[in-house]
């Protein structure tokens, strides 16, 4: 509470879904103190739902006012939030975002920003909407070596492949769906190509173990490819498929980061997370394993991290990215293997696959409904060929964790020994 004190002012950029949720909890809430004082949109000729008068169309203007104590950054375009974020710290300025993709391209820089100019910026809202992830890694979990951060980061693509589940019905009838329940985009190419989850398993990356990777550099394939053929092959064996986002800590230390649709069973908490829901595993050395859940993505959710991320501010809360100075290497391609499902309604376009992933011919099955595959591939080989494989339309899900590479005639416990 802060009755005695004027209230914070809160300089707002972007009144779109975020901005409107975060907005109206804070005009739910008077007692917390807070006022948005500005707003800053782009289009003068969008109907508000606030009088005009509260509007502004120039955010640098809220840059440039000291009367405001913290700005909130919530637009849709990475580029110019970018362009506003680093501003804003280099003034020195308190600054919350949601801005994921913006995040995982400039994360370093935002960093070295803060720590030059003192100023500070917060970010709990980018990943996984209302789940406290970031901070339950960057403080609660400062100094605990982490196993692995695993976890459901797309609440979009988990809403098509659920419904393709409860319905039995293709992937383009439960996109067009997901769409109509604004649950997904008009181009839905980053949520179902899986490289909105990849931006968030960057962020994470830099607070789960200190390591600040380029998003280019993390394999990710998506959904665009799935039928209702590989739902049903996951289902009979009592799995279903979910976009797992992954974070693993390896035997020799390092850590590997992927993206990728995987088979996944009742004994992973991930398999209960249906719908538009995200969720999240922590496996901890000492606390062991943690899950959170929760919705992922919406204007009240969503806002609401946005305020805990203010009031997080208010009370001097940064995050340490405590790991960063024993940060451990990265091993994101070579050395791994994993087993994969791949499968392609052409037995052709399947079987020059085997070959771009050097699985032999014999791995290739046609059944009733139609050729797949399964086998032992190299993550090197599937990031080279990931072009080849998202073009051709060949639907390809993990089937296990990665591990190392086990080279041949030496035993997987020997190869965990030698890496
Ligand atoms: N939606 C979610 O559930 C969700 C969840 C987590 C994170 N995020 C992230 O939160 C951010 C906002 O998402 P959103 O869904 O709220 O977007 P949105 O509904 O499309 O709204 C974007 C807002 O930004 C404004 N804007 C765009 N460019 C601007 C500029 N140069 N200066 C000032 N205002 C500008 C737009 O102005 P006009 O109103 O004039 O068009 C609009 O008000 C994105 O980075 C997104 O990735 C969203």
């Amino acid at each position: 509470m802060n009755v005695d004190k004027q209230p914070l002012r809160i300089g707002l950029i972007g009144f779109g879904c975020v901005g409107q949720g975060f907005y109206d909890i804070v005009g739910r809430q008077p007692g917390l103190g807070l006022a948005v004082t500005r707003i800053a949109v782009k289009s003068p000729a969008k109907p508000r739902t606030l009088p005009a008068e509260r509007f502004c169309f120039h955010a640098d203007d809220l840059l440039a006012d000291p009367d405001l104590d913290l700005l909130v950054e919530v637009i849709d375009d990475p580029a110019e939030a970018f362009r506003l974020v680093s501003t804003a710290l280099r003034h020195g300025r308190r600054v919350v975002t949601a801005n994921k993709a913006m995040l995982a391209h400039h994360l370093p820089e935002l960093v070295a920003l803060q720590r030059a100019s003192g100023g500070a910026l917060l970010y709990e809202a980018a990943v996984c909407g209302s789940i406290p992830i970031i901070r339950t890694l960057d403080s609660y979990f400062s100094h605990e070596p982490l196993q692995s951060v695993s976890g459901i980061f797309n609440g979009s693509s988990n809403y098509v492949l659920t419904r393709m589940s409860q319905q039995g019905s293709e992937y383009g009838p439960a996109l067009a769906e997901a769409q109509a329940q604004g649950f997904a985009e008009t181009d839905p190419s980053l949520d179902m190509g899986a490289f909105d989850p990849r931006s968030k398993a960057v962020i994470l990356a830099a607070h789960a173990y200190g390591v600040f990777l380029h998003p280019e550099e993390v394999l990710n394939l998506g959904i665009e490819s799935i039928s209702a053929v590989d739902i049903a092959r996951a289902a009979a064996q009592g799995r279903k498929v979910k976009v797992v986002a992954g974070l693993y800590r390896l035997p020799n230390g390092s850590v590997a980061a992927l993206v990728t649709p995987q088979f996944v069973g009742p004994e992973s908490p991930l398999y209960a997370v249906e719908q538009e829901f995200n969720g999240v595993v922590i496996a901890a050395e000492f606390a062991g394993s943690q899950f959170l859940h929760g919705r992922g993505a919406g204007g009240h959710p969503t806002g609401s991290a946005v305020l805990a991320d203010v009031l997080a501010l208010q009370h001097g809360f940064r995050y340490a990215y405590a790991k960063q100075s024993e940060a451990p290497e990265t091993q994101l391609t070579e050395g791994l293997e994993v087993e994969v499902y791949l499968r392609h309604a052409d037995a052709a376009i399947l079987r020059e696959a085997l070959t771009w992933l050097q699985l032999p011919a014999g791995a290739l099955l046609i059944d009733a409904d139609g050729p797949q595959a399964t086998g032992t591939v190299s993550i090197q080989v599937l990031w080279t060929w990931r072009q080849e494989l998202r073009a051709a339309g060949v639907f390809v899900a993990r089937l296990g964790e990665v591990r190392p590479t086990v080279a041949a005639g030496i035993t997987p416990a020997r190869a965990a020994e030698l890496v």
